[in-house]
């Protein structure tokens, strides 16, 4: 693995509301080169967008554990995709076409993070209504509905390494303040295990024409929270309506790419 980056691809590093956190921010590129030898072999069928927004994913990952002072190691994928973070840290990634944002924290108060990246006014309008619940829209006014589709998928990239459940985009209900940009939660589905997220912060800005959200869960050690639910995946699975559900969602959306 190399660590040289050519001028002009450095990454940026961005403001973040948790103590030892880092959240790095880069363009898609074809970073392979910068990558562990079994990172490489996972792409060996990638085509080059997904072998780019990967490997631009591991690189800035790479970058914030080395700030973070933690040794280098293989980030590779569990079986629902989920980043599998070094022991000590936990994370999220994101890409849009054309840049992508690692969040990484050896913050042992944190329970769980997620980041999330989009193109402002990506959302289709047609979508709205499978994204947003009905409050929502109602208090909607005018929000970019595309700002709380990215809110939510930084919310499913925290939940679902801690509980192993999908998530309905109507499971959840964010209340978006943009005087602070933040948002917090509310859980409105069926998992009291899914609970535990009504207690985390969310935030976000606009970074070249994009949604960064973020969301943190701090553990708090009372039953309930992300700690005393977390749970291994053997242990649970994934719910078939639920997959049933992502999978539905999945399709409706490379039908939209
Ligand atoms: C998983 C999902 C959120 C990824 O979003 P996306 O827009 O396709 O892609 P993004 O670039 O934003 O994020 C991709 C990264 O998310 C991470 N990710 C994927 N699945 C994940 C999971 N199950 N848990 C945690 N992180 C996951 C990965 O790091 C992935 O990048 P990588 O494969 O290069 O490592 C999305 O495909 C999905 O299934 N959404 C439906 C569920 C949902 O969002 N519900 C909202 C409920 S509130």
């Amino acid at each position: 693995m190399r660590s040289d980056e050519p001028l002009g691809r450095e990454p940026r590093f961005l403001d973040c509301p948790y103590s030892r956190t880092i959240c790095v921010y880069g363009p898609i590129h074809d970073a392979a080169h910068l990558l562990t030898q079994a990172e490489v072999a996972t792409l060996q069928r990638a085509l080059p967008k997904r072998k780019n927004e990967y490997s631009t994913g591991r690189w800035l990952a790479h970058r914030a554990l080395k700030e973070l002072q933690r040794p280098t190691t293989n980030l590779l994928s569990g079986q629902h995709r989920e980043p599998l973070w070094p022991q000590g840290t936990i994370g999220s990634i994101a890409h849009s076409e054309r840049h992508a944002v690692v969040l990484v924290s050896s913050n042992p108060q944190l329970a769980g993070l997620g980041v999330d990246l989009e193109l402002m006014g990506r959302l289709d309008e047609g979508l709205v209504g499978s994204i947003l619940t009905e409050r929502e829209r109602l208090r909607r006014r005018n929000i970019d509905p595309t700002l709380i589709f990215s809110a939510k998928e930084a919310v499913y990239k925290l939940l679902f390494p801690i509980l192993r459940e999908y998530v309905d985009f109507h499971d959840v209900e964010l209340l978006i303040d943009p005087e602070k940009h933040t948002f917090t939660v509310r859980y409105v589905g069926n998992s009291s295990a899914c609970r535990c997220i009504e207690a985390a912060v969310g935030s976000y800005r606009e970074i070249d024409g994009h949604w960064l959200t973020q969301v943190g869960l701090a553990k708090t050690g009372t039953s309930g929270d992300a700690r005393s639910v977390q749970r291994s995946g053997a242990q649970i699975g994934v719910n078939e309506e639920r997959r049933r559900q992502r999978d539905t969602y999945a399709s409706q959306r490379s039908r939209r790419e």
